[in-house]
């Protein structure tokens, strides 16, 4: 089953509106070289969403969004719901980033109800897993993905599973510098893929595309890439660099 790889940028609270556009530029401009062989997004800020749309007119980059409300509309201050980010041309949303989990205290329960109800209106989701250091030290790798795939999954149907895409980012990798091995994340790709056979069936799991998330650099992408069951990446830092971003992107064209 051969999945097209996936890259995607988490610009997360950085940048300001030209800066965000600017970089917007310069990936649409970059990724009609690197041609229809990788799918690629960027997710800015809410604030940026709508001149990072302009900047990506006419390319085939994705438009993505890192967070989303659950409920319709209605008396939720600060947040933000589906119908909002897909009048601004949204087709992409991150759940279950870690420092959603981590930082901003997210639940599985709450992970669960945003992926489905963004799904539910018809926007394609990033949902991201991954264990601590702590859990990884405790030997809980495995079941820490495992639990937070099948939570995140709950309300997901097997129709709706072309629409997600998995991001395996173990949380001490992400903005540390300090990168899983390829042989440590292939495990933990396969690992999630028996999972997720074992909710949708094997043809779903081996056609539902799983990225790597974790200090990926042009310097270690090709490697990570290049194992059986890592299907692209989520970049974070890397991605607030056009030209380094480029470079993920081409590594993903094996
Ligand atoms: P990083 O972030 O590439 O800066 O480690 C990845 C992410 O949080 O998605």
């Amino acid at each position: 089953m051969s999945r097209r790889p996936f890259v995607a940028g988490n610009w997360k609270m950085n940048l300001n509106r030209a800066g965000a556009a600017e970089l917007a530029g310069v990936v649409a401009r970059g990724s009609a070289e690197v041609g229809a062989a990788v799918e690629c997004a960027v997710c800015p800020a809410f604030v940026h969403l709508d001149a990072v749309r302009h900047a990506l007119e006419g390319s085939e980059v994705r438009l993505g969004a890192q967070d989303l409300y659950f409920e319709p509309d209605g008396a939720f201050t600060g947040e933000v719901s589906t119908a909002m980010l897909q009048d601004l041309g949204v087709r992409y949303v991150l759940t279950g980033h870690s420092e959603r989990r981590h930082v901003i205290g997210e639940t599985d329960d709450l992970v669960s109800r945003k992926t489905t109800a963004a799904i539910g209106a018809g926007l394609d989701v990033i949902l991201c897993v991954g264990e601590t250091i702590e859990q990884r030290r405790g030997g809980e790798t495995d079941s820490v993905n495992e639990r937070q795939v099948r939570a995140g999954l709950a309300g997901i149907t097997a129709e709706q599973m072309s629409r997600i895409t998995i991001a395996y980012e173990p949380v001490w990798a992400i903005g540390t510098g300090v990168t899983a091995t390829p042989d440590d994340a292939q495990a933990a790709h396969a690992r999630i893929r028996e999972v997720l056979g074992e909710v949708h069936g094997a043809e779903i799991a081996a056609a539902t595309r799983i990225q790597y998330g974790g200090s990926v650099k042009p310097e270690n992408a090709a490697s990570l890439f290049s194992m059986p069951d890592i299907d692209g990446g989520l970049i974070g830092g890397a991605a607030l660099k056009g030209p380094g971003f480029l470079e993920i992107m081409r590594a993903a064209c094996t």
